[in-house]
């Protein structure tokens, strides 16, 4: 919208005023920033009952899965909190178990959500819930706008768009779950660059499978994952010292879909190898037993929405 840079501006000022602040140091001098603000699904009503993807498992999925459940979305709230980040949680819905996963209820950038539309009619019931999620946060001042699709695009939210804090740009999964026309409409829509990637393989069927910039302009991914022409535009905008390749094994813990704040890294619980490699670039992996969601293939990053992004200046610039 050609407005959001100043509304997403508005908007800041007025979480500054009422949404909880954090003491930063500036220089030499302390300062306030607003806490990152995440929203994440209560999961009294999350099971695995169906199959959307090659990881779900309902066979799997008994009463102890369920309580793990509810004590990994706690571990992983209070690991949030205690990153600095503050939460907002939406009531579970009974049906709708993949509601546990807000990334993909919307594209958020600078106050403006775009809500999704999802593929699968097992997760369609989820968007008037999402929708009406998003309204309250805005009567909150939590977010500005709420902008549609147009008929026919599916788009499966922030799971397949992934804004890139240090390059400025989207990095926009198409191909599985979200179609190819997507990529417009987001680049529009916040008018701001995207850097499309096609998936090759239905295990990583959300770029946030096998996706995930980190603060300092670092980017751990899978490269399996993607086509060759995905794969060169990754390389083409990431140097090779910034790139950290995830193992097969990485991947499949779902330890690729993290929730990044500062040099906190919140993810489902990683190979030992892993962790070391992001220890020695200087970030601190807070590990999660998150097994009951991977049950329904997903991890930390999915179980959760930022709702505070800010994008800077629009996209006179050019990608690539
Ligand atoms: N069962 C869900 C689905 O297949 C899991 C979604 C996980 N979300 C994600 N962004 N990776 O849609």
């Amino acid at each position: 919208m050609a407005n959001c840079q100043l509304s997403g501006n508005l908007r800041h000022i007025a979480g500054f005023l009422l949404a909880p602040t954090v003491p930063i140091m500036v220089g030499h001098s302390w300062g306030f920033a607003m806490r990152p603000q995440f929203l994440l699904t209560d999961p009294g009503h999350f099971n695995v009952s169906y199959c959307i993807n090659p990881w779900m498992a309902p066979e799997a999925w008994n009463a102890g899965a369920a309580r793990a459940a509810r004590a990994g979305s706690g571990a992983l709230c209070a690991a949030i909190r205690e990153a600095g980040g503050e939460v907002h949680l939406l009531p579970a819905v009974e049906g709708l178990p993949d509601l546990v996963f807000p990334a993909n209820a919307a594209v958020v950038l600078d106050g403006t959500v775009l809500a999704a539309r999802f593929l699968h009619p097992q997760r369609q019931g989820e968007e008037a819930i999402f929708r009406a999620a998003f309204e309250d946060l805005r009567a909150r001042g939590l977010v500005d706008e709420i902008v549609e699709l147009p008929d026919g695009v599916i788009q499966e939210g922030a799971g397949d768009a992934i804004w890139d804090q240090t390059r400025g740009h989207f990095w926009i999964g198409h191909g599985q779950r979200s179609t190819a026309s997507s990529i417009a409409v987001i680049e529009q829509v916040f008018d701001q660059p995207g850097v499309a990637l096609e998936l090759a393989s239905p295990r990583f069927y959300h770029l946030d499978t096998c996706f995930c910039p980190l603060a300092g302009g670092r980017l751990l991914y899978y490269p399996p994952a993607f086509t060759p022409a995905a794969l060169a535009a990754i390389h083409a905008q990431v140097q090779p010292a910034d790139r950290i390749v995830a193992s097969d094994e990485d991947a499949a813990a779902f330890s690729v879909n993290a929730v990044n704040i500062g040099e906190v890294i919140i993810m489902a619980r990683p190979p030992e190898n892993l962790r070391a490699r992001l220890a020695a670039h200087g970030y601190r992996v807070v590990p999660i037993d998150l097994d009951p969601f991977i049950l329904s293939g997903g991890g930390a990053y999915c179980m959760t929405l930022r709702l505070d992004r800010a994008g800077g200046a629009g996209r006179m610039r050019r990608v690539g």
